[in-house]
């Protein structure tokens, strides 16, 4: 079996292709990514090199996507432009990629009759008030607030679109907040942690009281698989592990683990059209798939997180003044 993962050299994706090569000894693997500031090389070293291939190139590449597609039994499509805050400085990569290139995608797989993945994620559905009962489910309506979510939503609908009119064999999963390691630091809880260790404050954008659902990346991508084996073509499940903190409670428990003052941070501008609450019903992927988080202690989950960033300086540092450099312009 041979595995295309697109966007592998990303947070998600790296994290998948080890735990696909760690887990399934027959498999093959391609990663294609075009190596974008928040791809690294480095977050796919160590794998077996008799199973695993990297390709640079770009998923909005119509002839490279066919001969990669045709090349393989299955994609698994996480390639994306990823970070709310650059949507809204900068929104033509979003299109670019995240509409565009799975167009791409989409159309290889029609032309070679192959099996699709497609990564998206819970900002789709817009947000919640703090105080509502509700959470998101597959029936939820689509109502996204930033170009990232907008585009997000495009993706998923063209998706859904190519399953209905071309009986394309694919899936969708929308997942909530991930953490865990190989993050890139512009995102929330590596950006923190990593503060902490160059000895500046952490930044939290407005009041603090905004909630993500926090979900360990690996039970994730444990997800994605359940999906691979039984998922159902042309099925959206939602994925999340009832994780839901607001920012300042998750940064409140990195501080301490890292042993400073509750209130060493600083409050800084709040993002425009910030949404307020996330929150996943995960029942339909619990029920027809039974799966079921690992990562049931957030705690846990940072302490180890902070291990991993306290352990690969190497990994993060040379980024680290850059992106400090662009928040600062922005007042965050
Ligand atoms: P990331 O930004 O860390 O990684 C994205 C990867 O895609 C990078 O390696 C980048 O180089 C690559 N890429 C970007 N444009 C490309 C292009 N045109 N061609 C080929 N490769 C390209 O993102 P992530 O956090 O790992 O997210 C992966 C996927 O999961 C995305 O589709 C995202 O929407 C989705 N998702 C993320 C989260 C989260 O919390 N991070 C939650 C739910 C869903
Ligand atoms: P982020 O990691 O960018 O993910 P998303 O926008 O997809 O939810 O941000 C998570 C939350 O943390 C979000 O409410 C914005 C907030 N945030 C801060 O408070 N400070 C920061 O430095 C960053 C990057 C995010």
């Amino acid at each position: 079996m041979k595995i295309l993962v697109t966007g592998g050299a990303g947070f998600i994706g790296s994290n998948f292709v080890h735990l696909l090569l760690n887990e399934q000894p027959d498999l093959e693997v391609t990663v294609i990514d075009k190596l974008t500031y928040a791809g690294n090389k480095a977050s796919l070293d160590g794998l077996p090199n008799n199973r695993f291939k990297f390709v640079q190139g770009d998923i909005c590449d119509e002839k490279l996507i066919d001969q990669l597609v045709a090349e393989s039994d299955v994609v698994v499509h996480f390639a994306a432009e990823s970070h709310n805050d650059n949507s809204l400085r900068e929104p033509w990569p979003f299109v670019e990629t995240n509409v565009v290139g799975t167009y791409r995608i989409l159309e290889a797989v029609r032309a070679h009759d192959k099996r699709l993945h497609h990564i998206s994620t819970d900002e789709v559905f817009g947000d919640l008030e703090l105080d509502d009962p509700a959470k998101f489910n597959d029936k939820t309506a689509y109502n996204p607030s930033s170009p990232y979510s907008a585009t997000k939503a495009g993706s998923d609908l063209l998706v859904r679109a190519w399953v209905r009119s071309f009986g394309v064999k694919a899936t969708i999963s929308n997942c909530s907040n991930n953490y865990g390691p190989y993050q890139h630091i512009e995102k929330f809880i590596p950006r923190q942690i990593t503060n902490i260790l160059s000895g500046q404050k952490p930044k939290l954008y407005g009041s603090g009281q905004n909630i993500r659902d926090w979900i360990h990346v690996n039970d994730h991508n444990v997800a994605v698989l359940k999906v691979l084996e039984s998922g159902r073509i042309g099925e959206t499940y939602l994925i999340g592990a009832n994780g839901e903190k607001s920012n300042k409670e998750v940064l409140e428990t990195i501080l301490e683990l890292m042993g400073k003052p509750k209130d060493w941070f600083e409050a800084v501008n709040d993002r425009p059209g910030h949404d307020m609450r996330y929150a996943i019903d995960p029942s339909k992927i619990e029920r027809e798939l039974g799966w079921k988080p690992g990562y049931t202690d957030i705690e846990q989950g940072l302490k180890q997180t902070i291990d991993w960033y306290t352990n690969h300086k190497e990994w993060w540092q040379p980024l680290k003044d850059a992106v400090e450099a662009a928040y600062k312009k922005k007042g965050q």
